[in-house]
C-alpha cells in the first residue's frame, strides 16, 4: 500500500504545514521557525516548533514530531489513509485510484454505519411494546421524550439476537458486527450474539456526528451497572467525551464536566447544553486537550462523594496543566447533579443554575477543603492552615491573583497580609528552584538517553548510537553524500537497530532518486516518527561537514570492531571455530 511519490509531493506542497497547523494552533514567528503552544500536551510557554524549510514540526515539551500528515493523524485522531484523504480534500486533490489498500478505512466506515443503524434500532425499540420497560425506566428518571430524542437514547431487549438479526438483514456481516463490538463471538466459535441486552442505551457521538460507541445501563440493581463498547477501530474511550457533539455547538466557551451519562443528560434538560462526561474512566490529558479546543474554562461538577472529590483534585491539575481555567461545583447534600436537579422538581433548573453561578474557582475550592481539616479557632490550627494555604497560593502564577487571596485570608483569619505574602514568596522561590532542577534533570536525561522509551538501545551503546544518529541526519540533509556513505559502511555495522532501520529506509529512498522525507508516515509508528524528527532537529543545529561525516563513520566502525572483540572473548571453543570458518568463507 503506497501512494505514488508524486502524489504525496503534491499533497505536501498544497498543504503547507504552517497553514494547516495555524487552524489549530496560534503560531508566532521566531527566527526562521514558527512557534506556538503545543496542542498535544498542556503548557504555558510555547515549545511547539514548525520548521518551514523541511515541512516538519517538533515539540520540545512532549517530544511529539512529524510532518503534516503525522500532524493531522494526531490532531484529528485519524489513521494514515484517512489523514491523507483529509489533506487531499482540503487541497482539492483527487486520490489516485487503486494505489492504496483501504480495507481498514472501509471497515471503519462500515462500523460507523452499523453503529448508526443500531442506534436507530435501539431508539425505535423504546416505542414498541417490547421496549416499554426501557421507556418507563427513562421516564421514571424524569427524562422527557424530547430529551430522549435529542440524545437518541434507546433500548436493547433481552433476546440475545434482535440486533444481530436486524443488522444482518441490513447487509452487515458477522465479522463487521464483532469489529464494532455490537456483537460478541460465542466461546465455542459458533456464531455471534448481541453484546448489549436488557439495557437502556446511550449512544456516544463524536464531534463529526458519527456514532462511535454505546453505553448501556442495566435497569435493575445489578453489575456491571453500565456496560460500554470496548475500544474498536473507531473508538478509544480515553480520547473521547460523552456529548461533546452537543457541547461544542452550545455557543459557550465553558464546559461543565460531569461524571456520568445521566448527569450530562439531566444537566442538558435543565438548560445547559455545554455538559460533557468521561466514559467510565478517570479524566485523561488527551481529553483535557480535546476540551481546550472548544473551551477556555471547565466547571467540574463531580459527585459529592469521596470518590468524586478525589477525582476532582486530579481533574483540577490535569485541566490547569492544559491551560484551562477551572471552577468547581460543590453539590449540596452529597448528591450527583442528576439527583440534585431531580430533587428540586420543577425548580431543578433554577436551583442548578444558582449552583453553577455561585461556584468558586479551583483555588477557592482547595482552600475551603483545606480549612475543614484545621481548627482555626486556636493559634496552632491557624498557623498550620496558613502554612498549607501558602503552598496553594504560591502555585498561582499571577502575582495579582496571589495578592487577592492573601487579602482574603488575612481579613478572614485576622493576620497581617504582608507576613502571609512573605511566606508565599519564600515558597515561590523554592518552587522555582525545584522547577529549574527538574528541567535540568530532564535535559540531562534527554541528552544521554537514559529515559528514552523509543530509542532504548542508545543507552547501551551511547557512543556508536550517537554517531549513527548524526550520520543518518547528515545523510537526510545531504542526500548527495548517500553513495559515499554506502561505500564506506554497510548497514550491518550499525549497533542500534532503530537507527539502522532509519538508515536503510532513507538510503533506499535516496538511491531510488526520492526526496528523503516525503513519505515516512506509513512506514514507522507515530513514536518512531517523533523520535526521528527529534534527532533531525537536534543534529541539524550544527552544520555537518563531509569531514564530520567521515568521523561519524570512523566511530561506527571502531565501535563495531570493539563489539566483535567483546563477542570473541566470550565465545565457546565451538562458537569460535564456527566464527573463524565463517570469516574464511566471507574472504573467498
Ligand atoms: P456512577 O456509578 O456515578 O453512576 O458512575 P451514575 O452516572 O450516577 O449513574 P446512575 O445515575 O446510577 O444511572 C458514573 C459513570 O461511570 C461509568 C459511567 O460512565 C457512569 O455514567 N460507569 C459506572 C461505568 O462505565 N460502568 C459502571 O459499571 C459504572
Ligand atoms: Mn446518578
Amino acid at each position: 500500500m503506497a501512494f505514488p511519490e508524486s502524489f504525496l509531493q503534491e499533497l505536501k506542497l498544497r498543504n503547507d504545514i504552517t497553514d494547516v497547523v495555524s487552524s489549530y494552533v496560534n503560531l508566532k514567528r521566531r527566527g526562521r521557525n514558527m512557534v506556538g503552544l503545543c496542542p498535544f500536551h498542556g503548557e504555558k510557554t510555547p515549545s511547539f516548533n514548525i520548521y518551514t524549510e523541511n515541512g516538519s514540526f517538533y515539540c520540545f515539551g512532549c517530544g511529539t514530531g512529524g510532518d503534516v500528515i503525522t500532524f493531522i493523524m494526531r490532531i484529528e485522531n485519524l489513521d494514515y489513509l484517512d489523514a491523507v484523504k483529509f489533506l487531499a480534500q482540503r487541497a482539492g486533490l483527487e486520490l489516485p485510484e487503486d494505489s492504496y489498500d483501504d480495507s481498514m478505512s472501509r471497515l471503519r466506515l462500515k462500523i460507523f454505519e452499523a453503529n448508526r443503524e443500531a442506534a436507530r434500532f435501539y431508539y425505535d425499540s423504546l416505542y414498541q411494546s417490547s421496549g416499554k420497560q426501557g421507556l418507563d425506566y427513562l421516564h421514571g428518571r424524569a427524562l422527557s421524550d424530547k430529551t430522549i430524542r435529542r440524545f437518541g437514547l434507546g433500548f436493547a431487549d433481552d433476546s440475545w439476537s434482535s440486533l444481530c438479526s436486524h443488522l444482518r438483514s441490513k447487509g452487515f456481516s458477522d465479522s463487521e458486527l464483532v469489529a464494532a463490538n455490537l456483537a460478541v463471538k460465542h466461546k465455542n466459535g459458533n456464531g455471534i450474539y448481541d453484546r448489549f441486552r436488557n439495557r437502556v442505551m446511550f449512544p456516544i457521538i463524536d464531534i463529526r456526528g458519527n456514532v462511535i460507541a454505546f453505553g448501556g445501563r442495566i435497569m435493575a440493581d445489578e453489575k456491571p451497572k453500565y456496560l460500554n463498547t470496548s475500544d474498536t477501530p473507531v473508538f478509544k474511550k480515553s480520547t473521547n467525551l460523552f456529548s461533546l457533539n452537543n457541547a461544542k455547538n452550545s455557543g459557550s466557551r465553558t464546559l461543565i464536566l460531569c461524571e456520568g451519562y445521566m448527569d450530562v443528560i439531566a444537566v442538558n434538560q435543565a438548560g445547559f447544553a455545554n455538559a460533557v462526561a468521561t466514559l467510565g474512566t478517570a479524566l485523561t490529558a488527551e481529553q483535557a486537550m480535546l476540551m481546550k479546543r472548544y473551551a477556555d474554562e471547565v466547571i467540574i461538577c463531580y459527585d459529592a462523594d469521596e470518590a468524586g472529590q478525589k477525582a476532582t483534585a486530579r481533574a483540577i491539575s490535569i485541566l490547569r496543566n492544559s491551560g484551562l481555567s477551572v471552577r468547581v461545583v460543590n453539590i449540596p447534600n452529597g448528591k450527583d447533579p442528576d439527583e440534585f436537579i431531580r430533587s428540586h422538581g420543577s425548580d431543578g433548573p433554577a436551583a442548578f443554575r444558582a449552583v453553577i453561578e455561585n461556584c468558586g474557582n479551583d483555588i477557592e475550592y482547595r482552600l475551603s477543603k483545606l480549612k475543614k481539616q484545621f481548627n482555626t479557632e486556636i493559634t496552632d490550627g491557624k498557623i498550620a492552615y496558613l502554612e498549607e494555604a501558602a503552598k496553594i497560593v504560591s502555585a498561582i502564577s499571577s502575582p495579582i491573583e496571589q495578592d487577592i487571596y492573601a487579602s482574603r485570608l488575612s481579613s478572614e483569619l485576622g493576620i497581617e497580609k504582608e507576613a502571609f505574602l512573605r511566606q508565599v514568596k519564600k515558597l515561590d522561590r523554592k518552587n522555582q528552584r525545584e522547577l529549574r532542577s527538574k528541567q535540568m534533570r530532564k535535559i540531562r536525561s534527554d541528552l544521554n538517553g537514559t529515559t528514552d522509551r523509543i530509542n532504548t538501545e542508545h543507552r547501551k551503546q551511547p557512543r556508536s548510537s550517537s554517531a549513527e544518529e548524526a550520520l543518518v541526519v547528515h545523510m537526510i540533509n545531504n542526500p548527495d553524500s548517500a553513495n559515499e556513505i554506502a561505500n564506506l559502511l554497510t548497514a550491518d555495522k550499525f549497533s542500534n537497530s532503530l537507527i539502522k532501520r532509519y538508515y536503510v529506509y532513507f538510503l533506499n529512498r535516496i538511491q531510488s532518486g526520492l526526496e528523503p522525507l516525503t513519505n515516512i508516515s506509513a512506514d514507522f509508528t507515530g513514536d518512531e516518527i517523533s523520535k526521528l524528527y527529534q534527532l533531525i532537529n537536534r543534529y541539524s543545529r550544527v552544520t555537518s561537514t563531509p569531514q564530520a561525516m567521515r568521523e561519524y563513520i570512523d566511530v561506527i566502525l571502531d565501535e563495531d570492531s570493539k563489539l566483535t572483540e567483546d563477542k570473541i572473548s566470550s565465545m565457546s571453543p565451538q562458537e569460535l571455530s564456527e566464527y573463524i570458518a565463517r570469516l574464511k568463507k566471507n574472504k573467498q
